[in-house]
């Protein structure tokens, strides 16, 4: 029977190791879904594949990021969590939609853009067509809401365009989604660089991994680029590097940036630093030491993920199911 909760989808991918921007944009507002919706958090490892990954290393990121998922405060008895390639509806719902998606709306992407500049030998039709599986992704769970960093938007636009499209052709069938993003810290941006989106595949000295010690995370902090305007104001526009640790700080603590800046009028970027590195570094310590313990027990992960793909696919089956009667596959 239908559950009369609504529905929340989203997916990481298990390429590298995750990010702050991954914790504050996503992982951390995951948690509080799990009591009010039905939610399914998905391991994205044919996403991951579009960027060459090491098997080996795959095979074991997939784990650390179920492992993540539940250190940030995911119970598997609350929420569905699986591994996007356990369930083969995914992969056949994606081709469905690709005839129902265009070429034009898939160069537009931006993300699309960004990476075949930097993935510049490896433009394969995967990474081109990226989206279109997101799209079955999110459908396939009649997800009404999908929070995600705000990169994820345009791609969350998409499926409800694909969505949409569908459902005036063949009337009502699918779900159409909405992105939900952080009220803070919705693109944490690069420590050295506050222009830029704070991203794995960047790494160095701008990044900050959720596997950085204590130490170094708060040393990452503490030598972010700032200006040298000597205020302490949320200006995203015209103090970067300032408006992304307040973003931080109010993420960790709950608050507005706005309110973040408040605390600090009157004081040196110091104090500021100190507080984030602080904050960070008390985030960052249960949450390491719970993920050590998840991945201590592989078996046990495996066993979550297996049950998790199991639930996943009694739903996504009948979902699948009714895109292809629409279409008039031949099923009997
Ligand atoms: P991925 O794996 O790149 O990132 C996972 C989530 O983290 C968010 N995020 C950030 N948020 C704030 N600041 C940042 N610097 C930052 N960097 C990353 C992302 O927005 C994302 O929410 N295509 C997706 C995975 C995916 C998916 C889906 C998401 C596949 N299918 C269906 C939602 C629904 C991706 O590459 O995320």
């Amino acid at each position: 029977m239908a559950s009369s909760k609504p529905t929340v989808f989203s997916g990481v991918q298990p390429s590298g190791q995750p990010t702050l921007g991954n914790l504050l944009g996503a992982f951390q507002p995951f948690v509080k879904y799990q009591d009010t919706h039905t939610a399914f958090f998905c391991v994205v490892d044919h996403h991951a594949i579009t960027v060459r990954q090491t098997p080996e290393e795959l095979a074991e990121n997939t784990l650390s990021v179920a492992a993540r998922y539940i250190s940030c405060g995911l119970d598997p008895a609350k929420c569905t969590l699986f591994v996007q390639s356990h369930v083969s509806a995914h992969a056949e719902l994606g081709w469905v939609l690709n005839t129902f998606t265009q070429m034009g709306e898939l160069e537009r992407m931006t993300q699309f853009k960004d990476k075949s500049l930097r993935h510049a030998q490896n433009i394969n039709v995967g990474l081109f067509d990226y989206p279109v599986l997101m799209a079955a992704d999110i459908l396939l769970y009649n997800a009404t809401e999908v929070p995600v960093g705000e990169d994820q938007t345009q791609h969350v636009e998409l499926a409800r365009d694909i969505a949409t499209r569908f459902n005036n052709l063949y009337g009502p069938t699918v779900t159409v989604p909405k992105a939900i993003i952080p009220k803070a810290a919705a693109r944490v941006k690069d420590l050295q660089d506050p222009t830029r989106k704070m991203s794995k595949s960047l790494g160095g000295k701008g990044t900050l991994f959720l596997t950085d010690s204590p130490a170094e995370a708060a040393k990452k902090i503490k030598s972010s680029v700032t200006d040298s305007l000597a205020q302490i104001t949320y200006d995203p526009e015209n103090q970067p590097g300032v408006a992304n640790l307040l973003e931080i700080l109010a993420a960790l603590t709950h608050r507005t940036p706005q309110e973040a800046a408040k605390e600090f009028k009157g004081q040196q970027y110091g104090a500021l630093k100190s507080a984030v590195a602080e904050a960070v570094v008390q985030c960052l310590e249960p949450l390491q030491d719970r993920y050590n313990g998840l991945m201590a027990d592989k078996a046990e992960l495996q066993n979550i993920l297996r049950k998790g793909a199991e639930k996943a696919r009694a739903v996504a089956g009948p979902t699948l199911a009714r895109v292809m009667d629409k279409v008039g596959y031949a099923r009997f």
